[in-house]
C-alpha cells in the first residue's frame, strides 16, 4: 500500500529543523492529540511536538487495564529507535478501546505503525482490524505486508483518515486482533481540521468523472488519504502544514514515462493570496509556488501526455484534488494555458483555464473530482493523471500545469475504507498491457526505488557480496541490429524457458527440493553474507544458483529486498538479474540462473582450462564495459558497481559477459561523489577513492582497467610473491608502459596473435583508464567504444592476413613501445583524447528495459 508515509529522507529534514515556519493565516485546530503507545513518559519528537505516554493517560479505558501490554521496540532498524512515536509499541490481544473526549466536527487520526518483533512476537503473524466510531477504517490488517510491499522502501508508517465526531460523541478507536493474532500500534494522532475542507455541512456535488453527473456527500463521508503531492515542487514536512500537520510528498515517484514535462518556481517573491474559496489553511504556499508543465515547445508537448499514476485500492470512490496557481510571469490572462484533464483515461476537464477560474495571477484554485475504480481482478490498481494541451480556443500556448494534489479514498456504503493486505513483493505482470507502456512504467518505478536505496544507504546498506555462477538467460530480446556499419555484433544469448515476467517467489521447499536440500555436493561457494548451491528447478531442466543468506550475515529483510527490487529491476544482457527469491522460514535466499562458464577470472590463469583466444577476450570486455556503461548512465541515477573484477564478470554458455554482484554498489552522481567507507577489492581499487573515499563511477573506470591488463596479462592484480615492484598489476603495467617493454609482459599465450595496433589501442584504454585522477579516466562509454574499436583493429588485420593467407595462422610481430602512450605530466592539459564517434554507436540503452517489461 502506498500510503502517505514518512520516510528516511524526511527524517533529514527533521534532523534540521529549526522552527516550524506557519502560514500566519494557518488553522489552529481545536483538538490536537499526539499519543506515544506503550509507554508512561511524555516525549518530544524531532519536530518539536510533544507526545504523551499512553499509559495512564485518560484515554485508557479502565475496562482495558488487564489486556494492556506494553513493549520497547526491538532495535531492528538503529533510526527508527530515534523517531517517536515509534520507538514504543502497544501490544494487544483483545479488543481494546482508546477514547478521545474531543469537540464534534472532522478530524484527522493518523495511525503510526512499525511493524518489528515486539515481546518475542512475529510481525508476520499479527492482523488486525481498526474502528473508529461507526467506520472500518483497517480490517484484517497487516503492518508487515504493507511494509513490505512499501515503495520507497521504508521500515516504519503512518496512516491517515478523516472522520466526523458529532456533537455528543466521542472518538472511540478500537483494535480487534484477528483470531489466535495480536494487534499493536506505535502511536496515534487525531487533530481537528475545518469543517468544510474536504467534507462539508450540506450535501456538496463533485463531478464524478465519466458519469456526467455528481456524486454528492457531506460530513457522514469518512475518508482516506492515500497520496498528498506537491507537484513539482519539494517535500513538505507536517510541520511545515498549514496547522494540521498533513505531509505533502514530491512528485517524482509518480510521474509516468520519461516526459515528465518541467518543474518550476518561477519568481522567488511570490506571494500567494488566498480567497474565500481557497482559504490559507487549504494548501502551503510552498506547494502553490512550485508547479509542474509540460515545456515551451508546442510540438513536443502536443504529442504527450503528462501522466502522473498512483496504485490504489479496488472497489473504492476516490476524491481527486487538484491544486493550481498560475505565477508565471509570461501569463497575464486568460486562454493562455488551456488543457484538458484526464483520470483513469476519462475526460473529468476539456478545457481547464487556470487563470479563469482563479482571476489572477497567484491565486491559488483547487478542482475536485470524484472518481469510481471499481472492483478488478486485482486488488490494486493505478489511478492515472494526465494533462494534454487543449487547443479549441486557440490560447496563446500548448502547455498544462499542476501544482498539488491529493487523493482521498471514500468509504464504502458498510462504512470500510479497509483494503486488502498487499503480497510480499509487487512485481508488474500483465503481459495483455501495452508492452510500451510497461517499459516507461517500470522505469519511472526505478526512479522510486532509487529514492528506496538512497534511504536505505543511509543505515548501513551492508549486503551480498560474494562472486557466483549467475546468468542472465531471462535476456530474450534480441540486440538491436547495428544502426552503423562499425558496430559491433555479439553473440545472441538463446531465450531461457523461464517465463521472463516474473520474479518469482519460491517457497523453501521448492528450494529444498531443488539443492537435495542444501546437499554439500551443490555447493559451489561461499562468502561473507553465507553460501552459493547449485540447483535445478521446473523437474531438473533448469539449473540456478541460490545465494543462501546466513543467520550471522547483518543484512536484514528490508535490505534484502532492496536487493531484490534493484536486480530484478536491471536487465541487460551483460548484467547478471535475478529469477526469483525466497523468504521463508527465517530464511533469504536469491536465486540466479547457473553462469556454466564460471568466472572471466578463471579463464585467466591458474586454470586447467584452455586459454581464451584474444578475440573472445575482447569481446568479453566489450560486454562488461557495456554492462557497467548501463550501470552507470542506463538509468535515471548513476549506479556505482564498487566491486568490478574478473570473478564478477561472469560467462554464459555463449561466452557472453555478464557483470554480477551488485552487493555493494551504490547510488551516486554521476559527477557528484558520494562519500562513504571505502569498500572494495584491493588490487583493483581506486587510489584515489581508497585516499578521499569519494566514490564516483570512475572508480569503477580504474577497476575495469585492472581487468584490461589482467586480461592482457593473464594475472593476478595483486600477486605478493612476485617481486616488490611487480605486485601490483597497474602500477607494473603503467611502468612498463613508460619504460616501452608492455610487450614483455602479456601473457605469454597472446604472443604474436595480437595485431599491433589492435594491441596499442588496448594498452591506450587500460592505461587510460588506470590513471591517478579520476578526472583523467574515460567515462565507461568511451572505453566500451574504445574496445569496440580495438576489436575491429583486430578483425581488419586478421581480415588482410586471411586474404593474404587464407586458413593459415595469423602471427603478428612483437610490438615495441618506443613512443609510450601520453602519461599525464601536466595537469589539466591531459585530457582523454576522445576518439571520433563516427565508428561505433553508442549502447542502445532501450536494449536495456527491465525484464518484467516483456
Ligand atoms: C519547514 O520549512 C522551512 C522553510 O522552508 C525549512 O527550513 C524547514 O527545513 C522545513 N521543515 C521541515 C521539517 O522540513
Ligand atoms: C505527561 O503530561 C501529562 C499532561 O501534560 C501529565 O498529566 C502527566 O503527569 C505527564 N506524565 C509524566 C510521566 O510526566
Ligand atoms: C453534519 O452535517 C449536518 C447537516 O447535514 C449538521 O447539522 C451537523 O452539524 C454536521 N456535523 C458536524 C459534526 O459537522
Ligand atoms: C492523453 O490521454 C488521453 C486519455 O487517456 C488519451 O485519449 C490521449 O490519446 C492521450 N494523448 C497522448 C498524446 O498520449
Ligand atoms: C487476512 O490477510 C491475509 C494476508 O493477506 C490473508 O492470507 C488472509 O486470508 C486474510 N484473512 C481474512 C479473514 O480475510
Amino acid at each position: 500500500m502506498l500510503t502517505l508515509t514518512v520516510y528516511m529522507i524526511s527524517f533529514h529534514n527533521l534532523l534540521l529543523l529549526g522552527t516550524a515556519i506557519q502560514n500566519p493565516l494557518a488553522f489552529t485546530p481545536t483538538d490536537l492529540i499526539l499519543l506515544n503507545c506503550g509507554t508512561p513518559s511524555n516525549t518530544t519528537s524531532l519536530d518539536g511536538r510533544n507526545w504523551k505516554g499512553d499509559a495512564h493517560s485518560k484515554f485508557l479505558a479502565s475496562s482495558n487495564s488487564p489486556t494492556l501490554s506494553a513493549s520497547e521496540t526491538s532495535p531492528l532498524d538503529p533510526l527508527v529507535t530515534l523517531i517517536i512515536p515509534y520507538t514504543t509499541a502497544r501490544i494487544f490481544h483483545s479488543r481494546f478501546t482508546y477514547t478521545f473526549p474531543v469537540s464534534p466536527g472532522p478530524k484527522f487520526i493518523r495511525l503510526y505503525f512499525y511493524p518489528a518483533v515486539y515481546s518475542g512476537l512475529n510481525p508476520l503473524t499479527s492482523f488486525f482490524t481498526v474502528n473508529a466510531n461507526s467506520y472500518t477504517l483497517l480490517s484484517n490488517f497487516s503492518a508487515y505486508l504493507t511494509v513490505s510491499a512499501m515503495n520507497p522502501a521504508v521500515s516504519y508508517f503512518f496512516r491517515e483518515f478523516i472522520v466526523t465526531v458529532w456533537d455528543n460523541q466521542v472518538l472511540n478507536i478500537i483494535f480487534t486482533p484477528a483470531p489466535k493474532s495480536f494487534a499493536f500500534i506505535n502511536g496515534i494522532e487525531v487533530v481537528s481540521m475545518p469543517n468544510n475542507l474536504y467534507t462539508t455541512d450540506i450535501d456538496n456535488r463533485y463531478p464524478l468523472v465519466n458519469y456526467n453527473t455528481f456524486f454528492y456527500f457531506h460530513n457522514t463521508t469518512s475518508l482516506e488519504t492515500v497520496y498528498r503531492v506537491n507537484v513539482g515542487g519539494r517535500f513538505v514536512a507536517n510541520v511545515n502544514d498549514t496547522g494540521m500537520f498533513r505531509t505533502w510528498l514530491d512528485d517524482s515517484n509518480y510521474i509516468f514515462g520519461g516526459a515528465t514535462g518541467v518543474v518550476h518556481k518561477w519568481r522567488d517573491d511570490v506571494t500567494i493570496k488566498y480567497t474565500n474559496h481557497t482559504p490559507a489553511y487549504t494548501a502551503p504556499a510552498e506547494v502553490y509556488i512550485t508547479q509542474r508543465t509540460m515545456g515551451r515547445v508546442p510540438y513536443v508537448n502536443l504529442n504527450y501526455n503528462l501522466t502522473w499514476f498512483f496504485p490504489v485500492d479496488s472497489g473504492f470512490n476516490y476524491l481527486v484534488r487538484l491544486h493550481f496557481c498560475e505565477n508565471e510571469v509570461d501569463i497575464t490572462g486568460e486562454n493562455q494555458r488551456v488543457f484538458s484533464i484526464f483520470i483513469n483515461h476519462m475526460t473529468a476537464e476539456t478545457e481547464a483555464d487556470v487563470m479563469v477560474w482563479s482571476g489572477g495571477s497567484d491565486i491559488p484554485v483547487y478542482r475536485d473530482y470524484v472518481v469510481w475504480v471499481p472492483e478488478g481482478r486485482q486488488s490494486k490498481q493505478d489511478l492515472w493523471l494526465a494533462l494534454h494541451p487543449s487547443l479549441n480556443s486557440k490560447p496563446r500556448y500548448a502547455d498544462a500545469i499542476l501544482s498539488g494534489l491529493e487523493i482521498l479514498k471514500l468509504n464504502k456504503l458498510d462504512g470500510s475504507l479497509a483494503g486488502s493486505n498487499p503480497e510480499l513483493i509487487v512485481v508488474p505482470s500483465s503481459p495483455d498491457q501495452q508492452q510500451s507502456s510497461l517499459r516507461k512504467r517500470a522505469k519511472s518505478k526505478w526512479s522510486s526505488i532509487v529514492a528506496a536505496i538512497i534511504g536505505a544507504v543511509i543505515g548501513a546498506l551492508s549486503t551480498l557480496s560474494l562472486s557466483l555462477y549467475l546468468l542472465n538467460s531471462k535476456w530474450k530480446r534480441q540486440e538491436k541490429g547495428p544502426s552503423s556499419s562499425g558496430e559491433r555484433k555479439l553473440p545472441i544469448p538463446q531465450a531461457s524457458p523461464l517465463p521472463t515476467d516474473i520474479c518469482r517467489r519460491f517457497t523453501i521447499f521448492e528450494i529444498k527440493e531443488a539443492t537435495k536440500d542444501f546437499d554439500y555436493q551443490n555447493l559451489i561457494g561461499s562468502g561473507g553474507f553465507g553460501k552459493v548451491y547449485k540447483g535445478f528447478i521446473v523437474n531438473g531442466s533448469i539449473t540456478v544458483a541460490i545465494k543462501r543468506l546466513d543467520y550471522s550475515s547483518n543484512q536484514g529483510t528490508r535490505e534484502f529486498k532492496t536487493e531484490i527490487e534493484m536486480l530484478s529491476q536491471l536487465c541487460h544482457v551483460n548484467l547478471v538479474s535475478l529469477i526469483g527469491y525466497c523468504i521463508d522460514e527465517g530464511e533469504m535466499m536469491l536465486v540466479y540462473d547457473y553462469m556454466i562458464n564460471g568466472t572471466l577470472r578463471e579463464h585467466l590463469y591458474e586454470t586447467k582450462d584452455d586459454p581464451l583466444p584474444w578475440k573472445q577476450r575482447l569481446e568479453i570486455c566489450i560486454g562488461a564495459a557495456r554492462g557497467l556503461h548501463y550501470l552507470h548512465t542506463g538509468l535515471p541515477h548513476t549506479i556505482i558497481h564498487r566491486d568490478v573484477k574478473t570473478s564478477n564478470i561472469l560467462l554464459d554458455e555463449n561466452w557472453i559477459a555478464r557483470v554480477s554482484d551488485f552487493g555493494l554498489s551504490r547510488i551516486g552522481l554521476s559527477d557528484n561523489a558520494v562519500s562513504t567507507a571505502v569498500k572494495g577489492t584491493w588490487g583493483y581499487l581506486d587510489p584515489e577513492y581508497a585516499r578521499f573515499q569519494q566514490l564516483t563511477a570512475k572508480s569503477d573506470v580504474y577497476s575495469f582497467g585492472v581487468v584490461l591488463f589482467e586480461v592482457l596479462c593473464g594475472r593476478k592484480p595483486l600477486d605478493h610473491k612476485l617481486e616488490h615492484k611487480e605486485k601490483n598489476l597497474a602500477n607494473w603495467a603503467q611502468e612498463c608502459i613508460q619504460n616501452g617493454t608492455i610487450y614483455l609482459i602479456i601473457d605469454p599465450y597472446l604472443k604474436a596473435k595480437i595485431a599491433p595496433e589492435c594491441f596499442r589501442k588496448f594498452v591506450e584504454i587500460a592505461e587510460s583508464c588506470v590513471r591517478n585522477q579520476g578526472s583523467e579516466r574515460p567515462t565507461m562509454q568511451d572505453v566500451m567504444g574504445e574496445l569496440e574499436f580495438a576489436l575491429e583493429l583486430q578483425e581488419t588485420a586478421d581480415a588482410d592476413k586471411e586474404r593474404i593467407n587464407p586458413g593459415g595462422e595469423y602471427v603478428y610481430p612483437e610490438v615495441s613501445f618506443n613512443a609510450p602512450s601520453p602519461r599525464c605530466t601536466n595537469p589539466g592539459g591531459c585530457e582523454f583524447e576522445q576518439v571520433s564517434t563516427s565508428g561505433y554507436t553508442s549502447w542502445d540503452t532501450n536494449n536495456a528495459t527491465p525484464c518484467s517489461s516483456q
